[in-house]
Parts: C-alpha cells; sequence; structure tokens
C-alpha cells in the first residue's frame, strides 16, 4: 500500500501560506523520517494526512484513491501530548477501548500495566500515557501511523522501549511511519530515509 500526498498546499489564513505544492509518499513497509524547522508546518501536515484537516488543495490518497472518511480512518495521527487528545473524565480502559481491545502480549510489548486501566489520565505520566495513545492508534483497520515528534518529552529509556515495540508492530503487520522529529541522530536509527521539511515545502 502506497500513501501518497499530492501537492499538498494550505494556510490557516489570508495573511500567511503554510505549505505549497507539498509531496511525499510512504509505502506500508516503510519507516520516513520528516524533520523541519519549529513552526515550519509539520504538524499541520500530520494533521492533514490523517484527516484532522479537510479543507486544503491538492489529494491525499492509499493506492492512488481518495480515502474515504467514514468508518475507521485508517491513517492515525499519535501527537507529542497524549494528555490533549484524551477525554479527562473517561477511566483508561475507556481511552483505549473506544478504540479497540488490544490482545494483552501487545498490552505487554507497551509496558503497559493493568493496574492503569482503571485510573483517570491525569494520573498517569506522559510515558504512559503515550503507551496508550499508541496503542490506541494500532488499531487492525490501521494502515499508516504518523507520529508527530511522540517521543520528545519521554526519558531516554522510556524512548527506546516505546519505538522498539511500535516498529516491531508495525513491521510485522505491515505498517507504514512517518515519523517527524527535530531530533536528527533518532530519525537516522529508525527510518529508511529522511525528508527535509524545507526541500518538500515550496514555498
Ligand atoms: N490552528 C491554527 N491557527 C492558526 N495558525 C496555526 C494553527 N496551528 C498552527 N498554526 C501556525 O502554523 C505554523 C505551523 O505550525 P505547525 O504545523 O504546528 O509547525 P511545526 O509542527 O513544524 O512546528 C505556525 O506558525 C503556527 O503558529
Ligand atoms: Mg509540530
Amino acid at each position: 500500500m502506497d500513501l501518497k500526498a499530492n501537492n499538498i498546499s494550505f494556510s490557516y489564513n489570508k495573511k500567511r501560506q503554510i505549505l505549497k505544492d507539498v509531496s511525499l509518499s510512504l509505502n506500508s513497509n516503510q519507516i520516513i523520517g520528516l524533520i523541519g524547522d519549529s513552526g515550519s508546518g509539520k504538524s499541520t501536515l500530520c494533521k492533514i494526512l490523517s484527516g484532522h484537516i479537510t479543507h486544503y488543495g491538492g489529494e491525499v490518497t492509499i493506492d492512488g484513491k481518495k480515502i474515504p472518511d467514514k468508518d475507521f480512518y485508517p491513517v492515525q495521527l499519535i501527537f507529542q501530548h497524549p494528555e490533549k487528545t484524551m477525554n479527562p473524565k473517561w477511566k483508561m480502559n475507556k481511552v483505549l477501548n473506544e478504540s479497540w481491545n488490544p490482545p494483552k502480549d501487545l498490552k505487554d510489548t507497551f509496558g503497559l500495566k493493568d493496574s492503569w486501566l482503571t485510573r483517570w489520565p491525569n494520573e498517569l505520566s506522559g510515558g504512559e500515557l503515550q503507551r496508550f495513545s499508541i496503542l490506541r492508534a494500532l488499531n487492525p483497520k490501521t494502515r499508516f501511523i504518523i507520529a508527530d515528534e511522540i517521543s520528545t518529552m519521554l526519558d531516554a529509556v522510556t524512548q527506546v522501549q516505546i519505538w522498539e515495540a511500535l516498529i516491531n508492530h508495525c513491521k510485522s503487520n505491515n505498517i507504514g511511519i512517518l515519523a517527524v522529529s527535530h531530533d536528527e541522530e533518532l530519525l537516522n536509527v529508525l527510518c529508511d530515509d529522511i525528508l527535509l521539511f524545507n526541500e518538500i515545502n515550496n514555498l
């Protein structure tokens, strides 16, 4: 499967264009890195790829077809700040099961403890919450993961553990990953190829 962005252009307002004719291609057996300056529009592009922003120029396709907006969106975005994506009034088992009910061995791979399931989001650390947001995104219908600075706020040990688990799962389930980071060293270790945002954005 191929996820393609074709000539994406976008602005939040008339004052400033953020994206101009951005194109990229990601196969489901690839991990592609995306690196670029803060404020340059990487997260905006991630939201477009994952269907969170819908009014833009150009098109996003999977295997040449527009992505249907009904049912489950096959391109899942994981954010830097997991707490912002969770309902504070839901316990963690509801947060997770809203997407799906992952098998125990997958929960174990991500180091997700059963005792966390009955807690509220504000009773877990950032690293613990991020394990939930990753697992939530790994619904069996997911074909591509857009990982937007997902390990930026984690300590080095947690960062390695989470990336290993995510990459192993995606490799064995043929899920492509776009890994956005300002950490070039990290992307060099993880990725098959690295795109420079300034080079793909034609402003
Ligand atoms: N909802 C929004 N409304 C207006 N401007 C926004 C909005 N979200 C982001 N921006 C602006 O768009 C630019 C690109 O932001 P972003 O895509 O988050 O960049 P990056 O992820 O590369 O740091 C920034 O100048 C940011 O302030
Ligand atoms: Mg960003």
